[in-house]
C-alpha cells in the first residue's frame, strides 16, 4: 500500500540521516517530491550537489541527464543512484555523439573558428563532454541569456544544443533577428537556412521537447478569447511563438516565484509539466490558476521515478547491494565538467 511504501522510505531516510541526499525536480510527482531533501529547477539542483560533499548515496528524484550531471560535480566516492533507469529525456535523446561530431566537421568547413557550442544542461554526459572540449558551456533555462551572451563576448556564433526552442527564444530576447538564425538537422545532417552564410549568428540544433511543444498558439488564442483577463507564463522550451503571445516565460524556478508573489485573486494560465501545474494550482488556493493546455501535459519520463522504485532504490542503498548507479566514465566526466564549471562560474 502506499502507506506501507511512504513508511519504508521514511524509515531508510531517517537511519541513513545525512549520509544520504535526495534532490528533487520540480516535475517529480508529489508521492515522490514530498520526500525530497530540495526542490529546484535544473540549475539549483546542479548547484546543490555540486555544494553537498556530506552524502555517500544521492539518489537522483528527476531523469537521467540531472543524475549524470550530479556525479560528474561529486566527488569520486560519493555514488548516485536513478531509482528508475527508464527515466531518460526525450529532448537529450534529440542529440547524440555521432550526429554532434559529424555536425561539427561541417561547421568549422562553413565557419572556420567562428563557433561556440553551448549545450542546455538537457542532454547526455558525452555532449557535454563534446561542447567542454570546444571550449563551450552549459546552459539551463534559468541562466541561458547571460550564458548565450558570453558566448558571444568570445565568439562570433553559437551552436545551441539540442533544444532548437530555448536557444530561439533566448537570442531573439537578446536582440538577435530570427533572420540570423539558422537551424541544424541532424538527420539529414545539413543547415536549413535561406540567406546569407555570413550573416548566420545562431545554429539551433534541432530538437525540442515532447511535454512542451503541446502548448500551441491555438491554446493562446482560444484562452485569450475565453478569458481575457487570465495571464499566461510558459517555460522557455516551448515554441517561439507561444512565447512570444504570452505574458512571461521561464525556468521552473522562475513559473512558481512570480506565481507566489501574484496577488490574490489573481488568474493565471500556466505552460509548463503537469505534475509543477497541479501543485502550484494546490499550494495557491487564492488563485485561480489552469492549464496553457486543458489536456494536461505529463512527461512519462519524469513520472516513471514513483514511490514503489523510490523505497526499492533506498532499501538496496542500504542493504548494500545497490541497483542503477549512474556512473558517467572519467574521460567523460572530466572534459564536461569544464563545460559545467564554466557556467556555475558564471551563475
Ligand atoms: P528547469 O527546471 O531548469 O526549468 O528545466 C525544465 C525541464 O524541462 C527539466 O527537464
Ligand atoms: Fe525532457 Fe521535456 Fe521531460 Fe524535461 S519535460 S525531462 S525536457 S522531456
Amino acid at each position: 500500500s502506499r502507506e506501507n511504501l511512504e513508511q519504508r522510505v521514511r524509515e531508510v531516510k531517517e537511519r541513513m540521516g545525512s549520509r544520504l541526499y535526495l534532490p528533487g525536480h520540480h516535475y517529480q510527482k508529489d508521492e515522490v517530491i514530498q520526500f525530497a531533501d530540495n526542490r529546484g529547477d535544473s540549475l539549483k539542483l546542479a548547484q546543490l550537489s555540486a555544494d553537498n560533499h556530506q552524502a555517500e548515496a544521492i539518489v537522483f528524484c528527476g531523469v537521467h541527464f540531472m543524475a549524470e550531471t550530479a556525479d560528474i560535480l561529486t566527488k569520486p566516492e560519493q555514488k548516485v543512484y536513478l531509482p528508475d533507469m527508464r527515466a531518460g529525456c526525450s529532448m537529450a535523446d534529440m542529440a547524440n555523439i555521432d550526429q554532434t561530431e559529424k555536425a561539427w566537421q561541417k561547421l568549422m568547413d562553413l565557419f572556420d573558428d567562428t563557433i561556440m557550442p553551448l549545450t542546455y544542461v538537457n542532454s547526455t554526459a558525452a555532449i557535454k563532454a563534446f561542447v567542454g572540449k570546444n571550449d563551450g558551456a552549459t546552459v539551463t533555462s534559468s541562466n541561458a541569456a547571460r550564458m548565450v551572451s558570453w558566448a558571444f563576448t568570445q565568439k562570433e556564433r553559437i551552436l545551441f544544443l539540442p533544444d532548437q526552442h530555448l536557444g530561439r527564444n533566448t537570442a531573439y530576447n537578446l536582440g538577435i533577428p530570427l533572420e540570423q538564425m539558422a537551424v541544424w538537422d541532424p538527420i539529414m545532417n545539413e543547415l536549413i537556412y535561406e540567406g546569407n552564410m555570413e550573416d548566420i549568428k545562431v545554429i539551433l540544433w534541432k530538437g525540442h521537447c515532447s511535454v512542451h511543444e503541446n502548448f500551441t498558439v491555438q491554446n493562446v488564442h482560444q484562452l485569450r478569447e475565453k478569458s481575457p483577463e487570465m495571464k499566461i507564463i510558459v517555460h522557455p522550451e516551448c515554441r517561439r511563438e507561444v512565447v512570444k503571445l504570452s505574458d512571461d516565460a521561464g525556468s521552473t524556478n522562475h513559473i512558481i516565484h512570480t506565481i507566489t508573489n501574484a496577488p490574490a485573486g489573481s488568474s493565471w494560465a500556466i505552460g509548463t509539466e503537469m505534475n509543477l501545474v497541479n501543485r502550484i494550482i494546490q499550494e495557491h488556493p487564492d488563485k485561480h490558476i489552469i492549464s496553457l493546455n486543458p489536456n494536461m501535459c505529463p512527461c512519462l519520463t519524469m513520472n516513471r521515478i514513483d514511490l514503489p522504485h523510490l523505497a526499492w532504490c533506498l532499501e538496496s542503498i542500504e542493504k548494500g547491494e545497490p541497483h542503477n548507479v549512474i556512473k558517467v566514465e572519467a574521460k567523460i566526466a572530466q572534459d564536461a565538467k569544464k563545460a559545467l564549471d564554466r557556467m556555475l562560474e558564471r551563475a
